[in-house]
């Protein structure tokens, strides 16, 4: 017997209106057009369109380097108050104005210990050295000529979200809390490929990754990773690296810390144990509630974060919305996404966009029918391996109120009957 899909999308599969995926499939989509208000468009009246302006004179004409509308100027990274010492800090990408998994290269999130360096690639050199066979350097013009391989991946800072262990929640939006997560097209060179040319001795075990920048800024990477999938990378989404992302070369460690992607690339030093720099002793180790820390923690946590509706947004009042929001994990794919519109209480499957890719930021949707009540809403990813993003309570337990780096809680969006939307811990 053939199901009624129209009917059957439109039953709430989790508590407070949930619906099923499948409302955004090509049959369900109908759904939505017959009889399912939108609430967003107006019936037409039977009156034509007024002829615009636009349609009455030229446009502007071709230009050399393309620049969004004029009308979209208020999509800006988010800084958080002004650094302690100029050329720290860093920017947040606005995830709730942004759709799709890529982050437009404007909008990339930065993380600088002493400032953007300016570097001029024909002087750049990159060295390889250390317990090796074959010490060599590289110009940016030798590096290009290598093969290329090109993956999209998400670029996480190890201290994003770290606002989320203050005893009261920050009343920020999603860019805000945790912007400091970004996906891009990375194109550059298998450092296997270069370390094979370099000849490693037997008892190399570690690399030192150094920088450019006025803080020499420099982290320890085992050489197991830089084997497996790192890259130098040249190019992002289609262009050369932005200078704030490392122009014009930084290493690309797919699912690991942000930090240890260490930009403007100069160096790179084969030893047998870590080298213990700055960048890795008093920073990025992980303080635990009896006292000890932990070092070289790699990885990013699963993660997930719904980004509309989302903090500092507003509803438009009760009727059908899209829930929509973006989950990664620095361990490979994400797997699933369940969504919560009653706080945690019961879970609903989410759609996932293609294409869902390793270690990189995977695009989640669900239809809610929102009825206007306080609602809280929360979102679950889970990754191949199955690791299951922890609620914050958990989080907290286990790691303690010194936590900082590696936050990965659910994220819960607090909303009120009328309509506007907070963060709020469960
Ligand atoms: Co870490």
């Amino acid at each position: 017997m053939k199901k009624d899909l129209s009917s059957d999308a439109l039953e709430p599969v989790a508590g407070n209106g949930l619906l099923h995926r499948r409302l955004f499939l090509t049959q369900g989509a109908a759904v939505l057009g017959s009889g399912v208000a939108l609430m967003t468009a107006r019936n037409a009246s039977a009156a034509p369109l007024e002829v615009p302006a636009t349609m009455k004179t030229p446009g502007v004409p071709a230009s050399g380097y393309g620049e969004r509308s004029r009308f979209e100027s208020k999509v800006q990274r988010i800084t958080n108050g002004a650094p302690p010492t100029p050329g720290t800090g860093g920017s947040r990408t606005p995830l709730e104005y942004l759709e799709g998994i890529i982050t437009p290269n404007p909008l990339h999130f930065e993380r600088h210990h002493n400032g953007v360096p300016d570097i001029d690639p024909e002087q750049h050199r990159v060295l390889i050295h250390g317990l090796v066979e074959r010490p060599l350097v590289f110009s940016l013009d030798a590096l290009s000529r290598y093969p290329l391989v090109s993956r999209i991946q998400f670029l996480e800072c190890s201290g994003n979200s770290a606002g989320m262990n203050t005893p009261e929640p920050a009343q920020q939006g999603a860019g805000g809390l945790h912007g400091l997560v970004s996906c891009a097209n990375w194109t550059g060179v298998p450092l296997s490929i270069l370390l094979q040319e370099a000849g490693v001795k037997p008892e190399g075990k570690w690399l030192l990754a150094e920088g450019a920048d006025a803080a020499g800024m420099s982290r320890s990477v085992p050489l197991a990773k830089a084997y497996d999938d790192a890259i130098l990378a040249l190019y992002q989404n289609g262009e050369r690296i932005r200078p704030s992302n490392g122009y014009p070369v930084r290493l690309f460690l797919p699912g690991y810390e942000g930090n240890m992607n260490v930009k403007w690339l100069r160096r790179i030093k084969i030893t047998a144990e870590p080298t213990m720099t700055k960048d890795e002793t008093s920073k990025y180790t992980d303080l635990l509630p009896n006292g000890r820390a932990e070092m070289f923690t790699f990885p990013m946590g699963v993660k997930s974060v719904i980004t509309s509706p989302s903090g500092t947004q507003k509803m438009q009042g009760a009727g059908l919305y899209q829930i929509s929001g973006v989950a990664w994990s620095g361990t490979g794919k994400i797997r699933r996404v369940d969504v919560s519109a009653d706080r945690g209480k019961t879970w609903a499957q989410a759609k996932l966009d293609e294409p869902v890719l390793s270690k990189a930021i995977a695009r989640f949707r669900l239809p809610w029918r929102w009825d206007g009540s306080p609602s809280v809403l929360m979102s679950r990813a889970t990754d191949e391996a199955g690791n299951v993003q922890p609620t914050r309570a958990k989080l907290m337990a286990d790691r303690g109120p010194n936590y900082r780096y590696h936050y990965n809680a659910i994220q819960s969006w607090n909303v009120t009957a009328a309509g506007e939307i907070g963060n709020v811990y469960v």
